[in-house]
């Protein structure tokens, strides 16, 4: 199965990708500046170079309260064990799976994807202790929140990471990218 498992994701200096409620409020930058409002941290690049994404119900719940569903056409598969609520405009975009990460990936192979965007933090995990994720890009806002959701967690064996690049942005973001030496 040749599938390649992306993460893109921002996270607190502190390593959290959310407040303890959810909340990603402390994600929005100070946009007076023209550079920030410009800039997208390579994040459309990225988007448009994965055929499909994988999330956790959680971040599901998150983006669906978005004014606009930011996906596009672009197929979602949401993992829960229940039965999260999918609204009738999104129904032909939208999978709901419940199984584990290598069944994902089964999946997302007989569907043709070749490239996979796999978010939130549970999901991320699951799929890390799996060996399945590929790549991560990870930027760093410098901000201490305290507390909240971490993007890693706990591994039963230790996972080597090769650094490919890193770019410090304005207002002092800065974007690793990283491959997983497990994963290939
Ligand atoms: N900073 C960023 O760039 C960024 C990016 C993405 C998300 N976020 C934030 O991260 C938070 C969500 O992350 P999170 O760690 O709470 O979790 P998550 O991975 O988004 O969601 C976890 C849920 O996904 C379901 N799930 C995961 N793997 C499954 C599997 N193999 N089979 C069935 N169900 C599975 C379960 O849902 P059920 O309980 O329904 O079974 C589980 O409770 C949100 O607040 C979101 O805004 C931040």
């Amino acid at each position: 199965m040749s599938i390649q498992c992306s993460v893109f994701i921002a996270t607190s200096l502190d390593g959290f990708i959310a407040r303890t409620n959810g909340a990603i409020d402390w994600l929005s930058l100070d946009t007076d500046s023209v550079d920030s409002q410009q800039e997208d941290y390579g994040y459309q690049q990225f988007f448009d170079s994965v055929d499909a994404l994988v999330m956790g119900r959680n971040t599901y719940e998150i983006i669906l309260a978005f004014p606009t569903w930011p996906y596009d056409r672009k197929p979602v598969i949401v993992l829960s064990q229940g039965h999260p609520n999918v609204p009738a405009s999104l129904q032909d975009r939208i999978e709901i799976m419940a199984a584990a990460p290598d069944t994902v990936m089964q999946h997302c192979a007989e569907r043709g994807f070749h490239r996979i965007y796999i978010d939130g933090g549970q999901t991320i995990q699951r799929f890390l202790r799996m060996g399945l994720i590929h790549d991560i890009t990870l930027t760093r806002i410098p901000i201490l929140i305290g507390e909240g959701i971490p993007l890693f967690g706990a591994l039963a064996d230790d996972v080597r990471l090769e650094h490919l690049s890193t770019q410090v942005f304005a207002q002092g973001l800065v974007q690793s990218q990283y491959r997983i030496h497990s994963g290939d």
